[in-house]
């Protein structure tokens, strides 16, 4: 089993994020990516059809034999949180890795959370640190045109645009003095520097797809199942849309230009 691959999927181009990190935490295991670039974004969309798309996703990643799963969206992993208890292999969303990262950095016990409507909606993040430790102060706030901006390209902090909506989005978080933000969806990190940049360098970012990562080589680990092998893996990606859509983005999301064959599916 151990050789199987690790199977991951997002709305989109986001969950790149969480395989760019997986392929510097596990170089050795294989990973199938399948981002469902033509139904992008979830997170406006209801909890219904957040759900249906989510099984249909997984089960893409079934038929392709994958020995975890891994949904690196916050969207799905806030909303459809009954998939895991259905699949027959191990799975996690990026709510508790991400989640317990921030309880672990927070100084002040104020922590904030960004996220795509759905993830705000559902309180999932919130819910998961108050379990952790109910001392702590949250507060979110949904930021739906970030996912719009960053999969358009618009992701420079010098664009005055990037920080207008930044400022717009997170006046209030910093006004309230926090210390520590989850980048609640996977799409976020790509514009990190002009939060940064708007926060100040004392609050700590916390990535939910570095989180996943390394939470998932502990999943691998405690199931039996990392790969062992001494030779670097391999990277399938497979999309909803067109491929050259993909082609054109995707680079800015993995760090570095895909040189693997990507494949359009029917995913309905
Ligand atoms: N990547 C998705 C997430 O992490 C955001 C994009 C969407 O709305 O589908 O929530």
């Amino acid at each position: 089993m151990s050789e199987q691959s690790i199977g991951v999927f997002d709305s989109g181009l986001g969950g790149l994020t969480a395989v760019k990190e997986l392929i510097k935490v596990l170089p050795q295991e294989n990973i199938i990516y399948f981002g469902d670039t033509a139904r992008v974004p979830y997170g406006s969309r209801s909890e219904e059809t957040i759900k249906k798309y989510a099984r249909q996703d997984a089960n893409f990643l079934l038929s392709k034999n994958v020995k975890l799963i891994i949904a690196a969206c916050g969207t799905v992993s806030s909303v459809a949180t009954e998939l895991k208890d259905t699949l027959p292999v191990p799975f996690t969303g990026v709510v508790i890795p991400t989640a317990t990262a921030a309880v672990n950095a927070t100084r002040n016990g104020k922590i904030g959370i960004i996220g795509t409507s759905a993830t705000v909606k559902s309180c999932s993040y919130k819910k998961e640190i108050l379990r952790q430790n109910d001392r702590i102060t949250v507060f979110q706030q949904d930021c739906p045109l970030f996912v719009n901006f960053v999969e358009n390209g618009f992701i420079s902090e010098d664009d005055p645009l990037v920080q207008l909506m930044v400022e717009r989005y997170l006046s209030d978080m910093k006004k309230n003095g926090i210390d520590t933000l989850i980048l609640g969806c996977t799409h976020f990190p790509i514009i990190a520097k002009a939060i940064s940049n708007y926060l100040g360098g004392h609050v700590r970012l916390i990535d939910s797809g570095k989180e996943t990562a390394l939470y998932a080589a502990n999943m691998l680990s405690s199931h039996n199942i990392l790969n062992q092998s001494n030779t670097l893996g391999s990277c399938s990606f497979y999309v909803s849309d067109t491929v050259d859509g993909f082609m054109h983005t995707a680079g800015i999301f993995l760090g570095r230009n895909v040189s693997e064959e990507v494949t359009h599916i029917t995913i309905e």
